[in-house]
């Protein structure tokens, strides 16, 4: 039983790191390959890089740039507040808000590295310790305002290193009825969707329901609700509770399970055939770009997320075949993509009478973007997609 590795997605930059010159000097990229844990089904990536180098004041996704994301965070208030009405909430990773804005009169604490970040909650009111999460942060904010009745980490547990410490973290600082909310990419999705794109710097791991109920099973917690969701190309939202708390368990926990096993998730093969159809998806890709480009089209990238950097170097997409990316985070226009150095520019200058084809890095928000972009599409511009396959729409 051991750890092995199933696929290596090459020389990958950080995808935080969008670069103020095209020709950078120095830039650091590191070998991004995933591995996959025959004991404990948990997936990971082989080698993991540094925190700081990714979440630092420059840290450039912000959550509420979204209406997508704004409306799931909006929605998802009300319900926590409906189904378990808390007295107080923490949240691991609260970027800018997005969740914990809509919790006004609830002692709300945020915990987030990213210091510009962390910033604007403070700013909101919302008392915000810009620390790595760890068992220290949570004993001196256990101590201060007591365990909490609600602690909720969409898009961060699967960013911090050491697991079975974050675990232990939580489990000291959630009250004896509290419960623990996780959202993060779904791994049976991942593998169902050929979306690759999910391993990146930031994404130590990419969870399955398997993993988390293994590792849970060696502590106080265990899982008794699952809701999938649509947010970034496919999550799930994990409701977990103490064991001596007396909530029913819901039937869906077994259904998962029995999904993932019925994929064949415990299995090494599984994830060697996924390896197999990520090459060809590249070389898909590719063969589009290539075709577009021998007949003279012009393609721009709709969306520099953090997901597009590995599609794009791990198949050497860059300014040969990509004239600029277009994007709404202020923070990132002006800038070039990391490690392919293609330039990103606003919505307003972006989709003019020049442009043919849109490759779509922002996939996980297709509907939202064709909404807003009908007029490209009505006087026949396409976009291009590698989700679940390389195609044109
Ligand atoms: P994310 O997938 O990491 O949330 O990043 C989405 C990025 O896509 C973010 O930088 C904003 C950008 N974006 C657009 O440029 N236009 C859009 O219509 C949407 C929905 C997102």
């Amino acid at each position: 039983m051991a750890k092995i590795e199933f696929l290596n997605l090459g020389k990958q930059p950080i995808t935080n790191n969008f670069l103020n010159n095209p020709k950078p000097k120095k830039e650091f990229f590191y070998n991004l390959k995933v591995t996959f844990d025959e004991k404990s089904k948990i997936v990971s990536l082989s080698n993991f890089v540094q925190p700081e180098k990714m979440f630092n004041e420059t840290y450039a996704h912000r959550a509420s740039m979204s209406k997508t994301m704004l409306l799931s965070n909006y929605k998802l208030s009300n319900y926590i507040k409906k189904r378990f009405a808390p007295r107080s909430i923490l949240e691991i990773g609260s970027n800018d808000g997005i969740f914990l804005k809509n919790f006004n009169n609830i002692l709300s604490i945020g915990v987030e590295p990213c210091k510009n970040l962390a910033l604007i909650t403070d700013e909101m009111g919302i008392k915000t310790y810009s620390n790595f999460w760890d068992i220290n942060l949570a004993k001196k904010i256990v101590n201060k305002y007591n365990a909490f009745e609600f602690i909720y980490s969409a898009n961060t547990i699967s960013h911090i290193h050491n697991l079975k410490e974050t675990i232990s973290a939580v489990e000291m600082s959630l009250s004896d009825n509290g419960i623990f909310v996780i959202e993060d990419p779904s791994l049976l999705e991942v593998l169902k969707k050929i979306s690759y794109d999910q391993f990146y710097d930031e994404h130590a791991y990419v969870f399955s329901i398997l993993g988390i109920f293994n590792l849970l099973s060696e502590t106080e917690l265990e899982i008794f609700d699952i809701q999938k969701t649509s947010t970034h190309g496919g999550s799930q939202r994990i409701y977990i509770k103490k064991k001596k708390n007396k909530i029913n368990i819901s039937q869906k926990v077994n259904n998962a399970i029995k999904s993932e096993l019925d994929f064949g998730m415990s299995k090494y093969e599984t994830y060697k055939k996924f390896a197999k159809k990520v090459e060809s998806s590249k070389k898909k890709l590719i063969n589009i770009f290539e075709n577009l480009k021998k007949n003279k089209k012009k393609i721009i990238g709709y969306g520099a997320t953090y997901k597009s950097a590995t599609v794009l170097n791990y198949c050497g997409i860059n300014t040969k075949y990509i004239d600029y990316f277009v994007d709404t985070t202020e923070t990132k226009q002006g800038k070039y993509t990391p490690g392919t150095h293609i330039p990103i520019i606003k919505p307003s200058e972006a989709l003019d009478s020049s442009v043919d084809y849109a490759f779509l890095g922002a996939w996980n928000f297709k509907k939202e973007i064709f909404s807003k972009e009908k007029k490209f599409i009505k006087r026949g511009g396409k976009f291009i997609t590698h989700v679940p396959t390389p195609r044109i729409i």
